[in-house]
């Protein structure tokens, strides 16, 4: 199966994941840094994989963690303050330290690519200490099935909704998000793979990471643990 590259549209930087920079920087934390502050101890170490601009990094250093804030893109973390800024692929990482927390969010481990989604579980696994939290956020399947054409969610002045949908191979999905804000449009289109719970299960193992349990009620955000 061949993965579409994902892409980005609109004005502004957009990172090889077609994530606007513009974007985000509007974007405020809709609760993340409070599910992550529920299992991370206050004053702890947080490894941000996939940062962005800082939306969940900034209000967990406000809430006094040590935090160190990892994108591949330049452009995003130009705007992250109060912590260290380490430029570099998710995969192969390798900081020679261990965190309280490892925070991979924003859905990541959906990648169609399974060597990829292996390699940001194994530099979770690689940076999470004995006794700490790799916390994770993904797309259950109850809710992948839901995905429907139109569907979104306004927040503030921003629109957020799945603009396009194309089943192309069985479990993979082509997509594109469409984010619009006082006249200015977005699109991000990425393949998301469906994970079953025996899926991300076998995925968590394989890198060496278990599910301990999840922290929503709608399961989107999950805590893993070192141990097979
Ligand atoms: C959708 S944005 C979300 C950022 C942040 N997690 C948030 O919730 O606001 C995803 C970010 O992850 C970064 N990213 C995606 N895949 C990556 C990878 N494999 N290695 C490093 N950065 C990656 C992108 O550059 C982008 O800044």
């Amino acid at each position: 199966m061949t993965i579409r590259p994902n892409s980005g549209t609109g004005t502004g930087p957009i990172t090889p994941d077609g994530s606007s920079v513009n974007f985000y920087r509007l974007v405020p934390a809709r609760g993340e840094p409070e599910i992550v502050a529920g299992v991370v101890p206050p004053g702890g170490s947080i490894l941000d994989l996939g940062a962005g601009i800082g939306r969940i990094a900034h209000p967990l250093i406000e809430l006094g963690y040590e935090v160190v804030a990892v994108d591949e893109s330049a452009e995003m973390l130009a705007h992250v303050r109060g912590a260290p800024t380490v430029r570099s692929r998710i995969q192969g990482l390798d900081l020679g330290r261990r965190f309280d927390g490892v925070l991979l969010a924003s859905q990541l481990v959906h990648t169609a690519d399974e060597e990829g989604r292996q390699g940001l579980l194994e530099t979770c696994a690689r940076h999470v200490a004995p006794d700490g939290s790799v916390v994770i956020q993904w797309t259950p399947p109850e809710r992948h099935d839901a995905w429907e054409v139109g569907r979104g969610r306004t927040d503030g002045g921003l629109r957020l909704e799945l603009a396009a949908l194309e089943r192309v191979a069985p479990g993979v999905f082509d997509a594109t998000m469409r984010y619009s804000h006082e006249g200015n449009v977005w699109t991000q289109s990425f393949t998301s793979r469906r994970l079953s719970d025996e899926d991300l299960a076998e995925a968590l193992a394989d890198a060496g990471l278990r599910l301990d349990r999840f922290l929503t009620e709608d399961r989107t955000w999950l805590r893993a643990a070192p141990g097979g």
